[in-house]
């Protein structure tokens, strides 16, 4: 059987620890869907168009890892994509109550679909989307924290506060 699965996300940026979860993750699986969604509560940095090609960028080549785009609910995405499967990062304690609830509401709205939790690396458990904008608009350095495409990125984004 082809075994598919999503990882979803905002994805604004996307981290080290993003790609650690993928590349851990990806062995697992024929097929990895990295689903950007379209629908971020708050106005995020990057478009979507501008996530996924930053996403695409810091994958290593070839394999089998396609980079996709969605709005409306996760579940209804995954069953039109034929995934059962979806994947999340679990980086600290802090993660598990919100990370619960999604996939337990997942669940409720489509119980066919499974949630599987990948734990952090611990070089990347403290690394998030958020502290990644906010070190690169105050001018620090972002090495190490993300792909070299993210991090020529940010600073293109950021060149007029510097
Ligand atoms: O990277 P994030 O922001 O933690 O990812 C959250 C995401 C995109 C996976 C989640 O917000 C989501 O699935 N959004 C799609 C809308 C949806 O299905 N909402 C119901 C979740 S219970």
């Amino acid at each position: 059987m082809n075994k598919m699965a999503i990882y979803p996300g905002t994805f604004d940026p996307f981290t080290n620890g993003h790609l650690d979860i993928v590349l851990r993750s990806v062995r697992l699986f024929d097929h990895l869907i990295i689903a950007v969604t379209t629908n971020a509560k708050k106005t995020p940095l990057f478009s979507v168009p501008e996530r996924k090609e930053l996403i695409r960028k810091s994958l290593p080549e070839g394999g089998n890892i396609t980079v996709e785009s969605f709005d409306g609910l996760l579940v209804d995405y995954a069953e039109k994509r034929g995934s059962i499967i979806v994947i999340r990062g679990l980086r600290a304690v802090s993660d598990f109550e919100y990370e619960m609830q999604m996939a337990l509401l997942n669940r409720r709205l489509k119980p066919a679909v499974e949630t599987i939790f990948k734990m952090s690396s611990e070089e990347y458990s403290f690394l998030t989307s958020s502290a990644v904008k906010e070190i690169a608009l105050l001018g620090g350095s972002v090495d190490g924290l993300v792909p070299s495409a993210v991090k020529a990125a940010l600073a293109e984004k950021f060149k007029k506060h510097q």
